[in-house]
């Protein structure tokens, strides 16, 4: 099991992807993150991959929980955020100040200075163009979702995802359907309809995914599922016969030999591929929605490996050393840096002889998800297993770079004040 909140050490990824289904990151994306398998896992990516070629509308959401810092091993997330909304998609952040309340005891006033000084206003000053940001607190749509899901779910199943017992409170218990309705709400028909939604996170979110890509079905009047032949179930109707003839005329124009039954409430069609579901099941939920204001496609998801702490383990808020903030003075980021962990031999005689281990470095983690010069990252770590590059310069190198950058950002997080109202809609 994964507890999404207090999860303090690596995950065996290989493992977890099989144990949970995750698949492998199987699409070209063109940013560095995808291109060096910094992001190596994702559930339904072929429908963002999908839209992109077809050029369809998707979301992008994502959520920062307002506790703590925002780092450098948070800050992917957004990275990929930004990437996608160079691609097209709508963005949407929520604030997840209820569950901040809920399940750290963070007062709605504090999460709210929090959000906007330490992580909004630098969303901006990275690039992050206009968007959608809201509190969950003072989003009526997300709450009403957030209890309608709750009609989906019940105690068995949060108890076997999240471990949940007697003891917990509600408003912990009730926090991942107000993250399922964060992410489900930007499909309601005020906010666009059904789209594609793709969601960013590390795999300590994965039972959050596995909630509301479940909920999202049980939602859905057309749940399609596929082998060889393709079954579409027609759900929750009392009368279903419309929606059978419906899902019926739709396949036949496509299909040959498409089969309906009243009595199961199914539809069903040969000979399609396995390319086609993405289209199909978008064109159901197109039809769907003009029925049900809560037709969701399930959400897609990409997840990040964790970024390595300065002082080992995991870059976690829980060790201020082990990170850098983006409201790090640039010196004390330098500081950080140069008194990090490495993967560094003892002696320089024995690194020249057997060269370093950027694979076990933190320091090496900051060029890898820092810098976007694939053509010199990778010098970088040729070099150093090689034993051509020391530690000691290493470390200066890239500390000169992390505080320029720093000291950019500090300068781009005053102009983002002004721009906050194009973000932050009350
Ligand atoms: N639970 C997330 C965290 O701990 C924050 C979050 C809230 C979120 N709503 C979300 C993340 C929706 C992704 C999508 O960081």
């Amino acid at each position: 099991m994964i507890n999404p909140w207090s999860s303090s050490d690596f995950f065996d990824y290989e493992r977890l992807k099989r144990d949970f289904g995750i698949g492998d990151m199987n699409v070209d994306f063109d940013h560095f993150l995808f291109r060096r398998h910094l992001i190596l896992g994702q559930r339904s990516i072929e429908y963002i991959d999908y839209t992109l070629k077809h050029n369809l509308k998707f979301n992008v959401m994502t959520g920062l929980m307002p506790s703590g810092e925002m780092h450098l091993g948070n800050k992917s997330a957004i990275d990929q955020v930004i990437f996608f909304q160079r691609l097209g998609g709508r963005v949407s952040i929520a604030v997840a100040d209820l569950e901040s309340y809920s399940t750290r005891g963070i007062s709605l006033e504090k999460a709210r200075e929090v959000a906007i000084e330490k992580y909004i206003l630098n969303y901006i000053a990275m690039g992050l163009e206009p968007c959608e940001i809201y509190f969950q607190s003072r989003n009526s749509d997300v709450q009403f979702l957030a209890y309608m899901l709750g009609n989906r779910t019940n105690m068995n199943e949060l108890r076997s995802l999240y471990g949940f017992t007697d003891t917990h409170d509600l408003l912990h218990i009730n926090s991942p359907l107000i993250q399922a309705a964060d992410v489900l709400h930007t499909q309601m028909k005020k906010y666009g309809g059904p789209a594609p939604t793709v969601v960013p996170v590390g795999f300590d979110q994965d039972p959050h995914l596995r909630l509301m890509r479940d909920l999202a079905k049980r939602m859905r009047v057309f749940n399609i599922q596929y082998d060889r032949d393709l079954i579409v179930s027609v759900k929750g109707k009392d009368d279903p016969k419309e929606f059978i003839d419906m899902a019926y005329d739709y396949l036949s124009k496509r299909f040959d030999g498409v089969k309906k039954d009243y009595e199961y409430r199914v539809v069903r069609a040969e000979g399609v591929n396995q390319e086609d579901l993405v289209s199909i099941d978008l064109d159901l939920a197109g039809m769907e929605s003009h029925y049900n204001d809560f037709t969701f496609i399930a959400p897609s998801a990409t997840y990040q490996k964790l970024m390595k702490g300065l002082k080992g383990g995991k870059m976690s808020s829980s060790v201020p050393d082990s990170l850098i903030s983006l409201n790090d003075d640039p010196k004390n980021a330098r500081r950080k840096i140069m008194a990090g962990m490495t993967g560094g031999r003892d002696t320089e005689e024995e690194q020249r002889k057997l060269g370093g281990e950027p694979d076990r470095c933190p320091i090496f983690d900051l060029y890898n998800y820092e810098v976007d010069d694939d053509r010199y990252v990778k010098e970088v770590y040729d070099d150093c297993r090689n034993g051509k590059r020391m530690c000691g310069f290493c470390k200066r190198e890239i500390a000169d770079r992390m505080s320029g950058w720093l000291s950019e950002l500090q300068k781009k997080r005053e102009e983002a004040r002004e721009k906050l109202s194009l973000y932050v809609h009350e």
